[in-house]
């Protein structure tokens, strides 16, 4: 099938590629010059595990193009995915103006019957917007169809190829035929693929990120009890998860969601409730737990140290989550400005994330070449993304490179009581020696 993909971002391109791979004609379309030349040389410009191998083998197999000529890969397309950004407005709310203008866009280039595929994170409605804008402009028949995408960063081709559900919200049994048969190689019986209508389907996005948002400050509220009252939330997370009615996913406490998305969604989706005067209370309260979690340990800090100037901290991690170069919403940004803030220096590490960490925090961090280094002369390590390389450390040679032995855990990656009997004076989160 001919597909056209608007928008090479993270979700255009996973997108694009996977549908490629599956023996699709894919041709994804961005403004950005610069990134499309790239891509056309086989460099991705993200970090995601997997991709740029996958990328350049469908584009010497020619199944996969890149380009800026929006009309012509939506003239020629039979399936075309909206994958432009829809970054926070004013309100809280998603902006929609680069949405709605490649819609203009797309509506003005159609050469036949066409389906548009919003794969773009929008509020409910949008679907019904755009097919609006089609009827205005196009010269053809359009049906728009909501296809949220439910990729995890760092697992991204995975999720799109094993799905655990997909869902199509269609008004049109031709557009639903066509979108069944362009994802039937990814889904099978215990994998589904969901129809209903495109309001539900945009609802579907929100609700599923909103409601594992809840889980994690749940969690995180859970943590902070439990460090009151002698508990430890790793047991108790077991404890917990293992009811089958609850399950184990989504329940790790830490140092606050964050990423591109659960921030972004919990603020639109009460932004949403705002305007049609729904009270989302709850939801309201995982924001505040969230913002709280980010700065929980820099309280512990304090409470450690007392005053935070002149001191040397070595952090592990800037990425919000570990297998990205992601830097959006990181938590690692909020306990770097703390510690800045506070006028202590900051010596960090990331695998992959340096160089956007280094475009964000500029000469105000040290960079280091490595996670030892990192330590140099440091009162205290805090470890912000779980990174596997972080879990089991040669404890000895941090102690000897760090002042003291004293680490703030925002992960959860370290055992209490090993720290303990090696020395280091261990804080974690919802957990004590
Ligand atoms: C999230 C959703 O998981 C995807 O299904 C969705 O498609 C995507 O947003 C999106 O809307 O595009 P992602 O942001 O890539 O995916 O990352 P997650 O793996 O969900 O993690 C989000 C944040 O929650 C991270 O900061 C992570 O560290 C934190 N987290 C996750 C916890 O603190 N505890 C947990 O138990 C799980």
């Amino acid at each position: 099938m001919r597909i056209a993909v608007v928008g090479a971002g993270y979700v255009g391109l996973v997108t694009g590629t996977c549908l490629a791979e599956s023996g699709n004609d894919v041709s994804c379309v961005d403004t950005d010059a610069g990134k499309i030349e790239r891509l056309q040389r086989g460099e991705v410009p993200i970090y995601e595990p997997g991709l740029e191998e996958l990328v350049r083998r469908n584009q010497r197999e020619g199944r996969l193009r890149f380009g800026t000529d929006l009309a012509q890969a939506v003239g020629r397309a039979k399936v075309v995915f909206l994958a432009v950004g829809t970054p926070e407005g004013e309100d809280g709310d998603a902006e929609l103006r680069h949405v709605i203008e490649a819609a203009e866009e797309v509506a003005r280039a159609v050469k036949h019957y066409t389906v548009v595929a919003t794969k773009s994170t929008v509020p409910v409605g949008t679907a019904g917007r755009i097919q609006e804008i089609m009827g205005r402009r196009a010269r053809f028949e359009v049906d728009v169809v909501s296809n949220p995408e439910f990729l995890k960063e760092g697992a991204a081709l995975e999720d799109f190829q094993r799905p655990d559900r997909v869902v199509v919200g269609a008004g049109s049994d031709r557009a639903r035929r066509i979108m069944r048969e362009l994802y039937a190689p990814f889904v099978r019986t215990e994998r589904p693929i969901l129809f209903m209508e495109p309001r539900s389907a945009e609802m579907v996005k929100y609700a599923a990120n909103a409601m594992l948002a809840t889980r994690i400050s749940f969690m995180n509220d859970i943590a902070l009890l439990c460090e009151k009252v002698g508990a430890d939330a790793e047991q108790v997370r077991r404890g917990v998860g293992a009811d089958t009615r609850i399950g184990y996913p989504f329940l790790f406490p830490g140092i606050g969601y964050g990423g591109s998305c659960f921030p972004k969604d919990v603020k639109a989706l009460l932004a949403t409730g705002r305007r049609h005067g729904v009270d989302l209370d709850l939801l309201r309260a995982v924001e505040k737990t969230n913002e709280r979690q980010k700065r929980h340990l820099l309280s512990r800090a304090v409470r450690h140290f007392g005053d935070l100037a002149g001191r040397v901290f070595g952090v592990w991690g800037l990425a919000f989550k570990p297998r990205t170069d992601d830097m959006r919403e990181a938590p690692s940004v909020e306990v770097i400005e703390g510690l800045l803030g506070k006028g202590a220096r900051v010596q960090a590490y990331d695998p992959v994330a340096m160089e956007r960490a280094r475009r964000r925090f500029g000469e105000r961090v040290t960079f280091a070449p490595g996670p030892y280094e990192a330590l140099e002369g440091a009162d205290a390590l805090f470890v912000v993304t779980e990174w596997s390389e972080f879990r089991n450390p040669d404890f000895d040679r941090m102690k000897a490179l760090l002042r003291a032995p004293v680490v703030f855990d925002g992960r959860n990656v370290f055992d209490p009581e090993e720290m303990r009997e090696q020395g280091f004076s261990y804080f974690c989160v919802g957990r004590t020696a």
